[in-house]
């Protein structure tokens, strides 16, 4: 099987190809704004200009491998949770594609593309999940027919409150990996809100008590302080979340999983639950075409393809909305 996958919810433009067990090509075009942070019509326009591109210089590396667009079985694309101009433009690339080429179209959940790229890129099977990026802040693990969520931000994520603190404190975006290297040099932790409500998470009082914290402390003070009391909280959800669902594996999801703390505490708190930890490739932990590609060929599988009226765009579609028709129970 073959299925042609497009990316495109914020910032990253990117196709691939892919079959159950191989990444055939992927091509990528990011849209970096000339300062601060996204701008959705702006993202939006990067991607129209792109795609036609994008495509055609991924069905030319395909070709170098002996595989035809006619090979193509379908077209998979993030239908959602993103920004709306940018989920546009790729629904619209994607429609054209699967009606020139007479094939269905697959409508992937983003946030599921991160959980099932995990899947595959490591040895995980049914992990407990913590999936966090620039937009997205959740605990999620399977349970009868469903990617359920047992914890999430109230606010924003985790990401995006780092940029923002960051942004604030002068330091250039994205903030994360500016915060985790001036956290190396701090001397002190400073007591910062930790916010948890039930199984949720809340970042934006954090963020804003780091930043008054500034007045008073060093910048690597506050950096590693505000490591330590998010990356806390997030632990201490995916932690309740094992033993909650009785699960022995924790995957890490999403670009503030490249942050070398937060996988040393979760690894430990792993350790210490006896279970085992994973993280896949820093390249399928941001946004990349491949994962839409992957989840698109695992739900076409399951017969999980939309008509063209099915296809409209979801900028706040939920994991939990999917019904997971690719995982047979018995299997597990
Ligand atoms: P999504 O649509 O899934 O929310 P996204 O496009 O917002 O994704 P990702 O590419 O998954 O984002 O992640 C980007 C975020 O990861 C940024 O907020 C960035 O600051 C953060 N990040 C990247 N590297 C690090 C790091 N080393 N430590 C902490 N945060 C990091
Ligand atoms: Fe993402």
């Amino acid at each position: 099987t073959f299925i042609l996958g497009i990316e495109g919810t914020a910032w990253n433009l990117s196709a691939a190809i892919v079959t159950e067990t191989e990444i055939i090509a992927e091509v990528t075009e990011t849209y970096k704004p000339e300062k601060g942070g996204i701008h959705p019509r702006e993202a939006a326009q990067h991607h129209a200009k792109y795609a036609a591109n994008v495509i055609k210089k991924l069905l030319a590396e395909a070709k170098e491998k002996g595989i035809e667009p006619s090979d193509l079985n379908g077209i998979a694309f993030s239908q959602g949770p993103g920004l709306g101009p940018c989920l546009r433009t790729v629904a619209t690339a994607a429609r054209m594609l699967s009606l020139s080429l007479g094939i269905p179209l697959i409508g992937v959940n983003h946030c599921i593309a991160h959980i099932e790229i995990g899947i595959w890129r490591t040895p995980a099977k049914d992990p407990v999940v913590l999936y966090v990026s620039g937009a997205n802040s959740q605990v999620i693990s399977y349970m009868e027919g469903r990617y359920r969520v047992f914890g999430e931000t109230l606010d924003i994520g985790l990401g995006n409150a780092l940029d923002k603190f960051a942004r604030g404190a002068g330091l250039p975006h994205p903030g994360g990996p500016k915060i985790e290297a001036c956290a190396k040099e701090a001397k002190k932790y400073i007591p910062l809100p930790y916010v948890i409500k039930g199984m949720d998470l809340s970042f934006s009082g954090l963020s804003t008590a780091a930043s008054e914290a500034l007045r008073k402390n060093s910048l690597e003070d506050v950096c590693y302080s505000y490591q330590e009391t998010a990356f806390a909280m997030v632990v201490e959800v995916a932690e309740r979340a094992l033993a909650h669902t009785g699960k022995k594996e924790v995957l890490l999801a999403g670009g503030v999983g490249a942050n070398t703390r937060l996988r040393e505490m979760l690894n430990e708190m792993c350790e210490a639950r006896g279970a085992k930890f994973y993280v896949p490739e820093k390249r399928f932990m941001g946004d990349n075409g491949t994962m839409i590609a992957y989840t698109g060929l695992l739900m076409y599988k399951s017969g999980n393809t939309l008509t063209l009226e099915e296809s409209r765009v979801n900028p706040s579609f939920r994991t939990d909305d999917v019904k997971v028709t690719w995982i047979k129970e018995e299997e597990m």
